[in-house]
């Protein structure tokens, strides 16, 4: 027998990442009736997540510290005790990570679900009475079938106690606006086909969101509906990006364009800031996924239809880093370049699928000299990124080859900027906004350029100051 709503008094969640994390915490905080437990392997990062002080949480996420504040110790709790937290919980949420698989079948396309297949064996052996099992993990369409058969297999076990229901409930937060998507959000979606169990859930969110804004699906919509609110926001990107390139071309500004289009209200004004190509955890996992389950289905013309949306984001990449060097009289080599923001967006220090990590690379391979500052992405993740050690600035002379560059961190834009033939803007931080370019141009090589992918930057000081500039989408 599913739970009655009143009865849901214990949740746990695998996963405490970027999405368990955050949306854990505001549910505690919203619930303080319900005792919510965060589990990983990752005793480091529980150790983060227990820290005292707050500022050192392993998400960065802007009001995070705060709402962690008010309910760690009181309900909300971050243990390495995986199956003790299952056993104790009614309801057990899945948010480990999906990473595109690297090998296999279905490699560079499908995700990787051996960290959802061995979370829900764990909550196969460890659950004990009913247990409503929630998708939070972004998954491939019918992933709940196969968490279902794990779990049926172990239905009926600890003579006839044990029996599960599983819903779909993805997270549609985006990173940087995580606390405010999840206590305001546009919708939450929860899919199943056990009413009393969808009913729980939702009267958990109840407790904050209004009951309109809860949509109740089946299995399956609940989970093609948030590879397609991804494949819908990334589309418009490369949409954007592809209408920069032809601005630039042509004498016409991406800007005055988005802007042109956006106050047509069915088309609206958000996601159309032309950048450096969009980067995070989902969008091209999500329509990678898309892509493969198409082809799955024979859809190839579909599949050939999305893929073509990360095409151009990678030519975006390249494209960026092509204009640097061509800029830079065809070479780079010995010159040195300030790379302002790593992180894929502001707001966040996670640097996954960030486009800075392939034009960074890209630059490197043409033997530049990268000075990198980001405000919240420390030395070690840059380079894991990049697979390559810091090494000394000013060691490469004109005779180094291509292929040999170095970076090192730099802990201010000044500072980055020192010597620097040209800063490049990969992050949209709000602090590069307000640079000072008289004191940026004091410390460069000239001639000097600035290359605003994010179109942050203010132009016409820079352009005063003596620096060529260049912007994205700007002709
Ligand atoms: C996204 C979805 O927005 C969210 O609903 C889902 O749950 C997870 O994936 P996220 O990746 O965290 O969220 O951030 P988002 O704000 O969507 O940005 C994604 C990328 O697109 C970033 O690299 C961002 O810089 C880029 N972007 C976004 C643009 O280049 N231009 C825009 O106009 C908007
Ligand atoms: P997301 O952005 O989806 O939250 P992350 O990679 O930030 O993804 O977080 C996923 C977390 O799930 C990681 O901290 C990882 O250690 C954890 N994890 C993966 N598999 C398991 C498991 N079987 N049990 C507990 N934690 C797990």
């Amino acid at each position: 027998m599913t739970p009655a709503v009143a009865d849901i008094r214990s949740i746990c969640c695998i996963g405490a990442g970027y999405v368990g994390g955050p949306t854990m915490a505001v549910i505690a905080d919203r619930c303080p009736q319900l005792q919510v437990t965060v589990v990983d392997l990752n005793a480091e990062r529980i150790a983060a997540w227990n820290h005292d002080d707050l500022g050192r949480l392993p998400v960065y996420e802007p009001g995070l510290d705060a709402v962690v504040g008010r309910a760690r110790g009181r309900n909300l709790h971050f243990s390495t005790a995986v199956d003790d937290a299952i056993a104790a919980a009614d309801m057990v949420f899945l948010s480990v990570n999906t990473p595109t698989k690297s090998r296999g079948v279905g490699a560079g396309q499908a995700s990787d679900l051996r960290w959802i297949e061995a979370s829900a064996r764990q909550v196969a052996a460890a659950a004990s009475g009913h247990t409503i099992v929630v998708e939070k993990s972004t998954l491939p369409v019918r992933t709940a079938e196969a968490v279902k058969a794990i779990l049926a297999a172990a239905q009926g076990d600890a003579g006839g106690s044990k029996t599960f229901s599983v819903l779909s409930n993805p997270e549609f937060l985006a990173e940087g606006t995580a606390i405010a998507d999840l206590e305001a959000p546009d919708r939450v979606l929860i899919g199943g086909e056990d009413d009393q169990a969808i009913e729980a859930l939702a009267a958990i969110y109840g407790h904050w969101v209004s009951g309109e804004r809860i949509l109740r699906t089946n299995l399956w919509s609940s989970e093609l509906s948030k590879l397609t609110a991804n494949a819908f926001l990334a589309q418009r990107i490369s949409s954007i990006n592809s209408i920069a390139a032809l601005c630039e071309a042509t004498g016409a500004d991406v800007r005055e364009v988005a802007r042109a289009i956006g106050s047509d209200s069915r088309l609206g004004p958000k996601f159309l800031q032309a950048g450096p190509g969009f980067g995070g955890s989902c969008f091209q996992k999500d329509i990678l996924n898309l892509v493969y389950l198409c082809r799955h289905y024979g859809l190839e013309e579909v599949a050939r239809y999305w893929e073509q949306v990360v095409d151009l984001n990678t030519w975006q990449q390249q494209r960026i880093a092509r204009k640097v060097v061509l800029s830079l009289f065809g070479t780079l080599t010995g010159k040195r370049l300030a790379v302002l923001g790593f992180a894929f967006k502001a707001d966040t220090n996670d640097t996954r699928e960030s486009p800075a990590i392939r034009i960074c690379r890209d630059l490197l391979e043409e033997g530049a000299e990268l000075a990198i500052v980001d405000p919240k992405v420390d030395a070690g993740q840059i380079a894991a990124d990049l697979g390559q050690a810091p090494g000394p600035l000013g060691s490469t002379t004109g005779l180094v080859g291509v292929g040999e560059g170095t970076w090192a961190a730099a802990a201010s834009p000044l500072e980055a900027a020192r010597g620097a033939d040209a800063v490049l803007i990969l992050t949209e931080w709000q602090a590069y906004r307000h640079l000072d370019w008289s004191a940026l141009a004091a410390v460069m090589r000239r001639p000097a350029w600035l290359f605003d992918a994010r179109a942050v930057a203010d132009a016409a000081a820079a352009r005063a100051a003596g620096l060529t500039v260049w912007r994205v989408g700007e002709g």
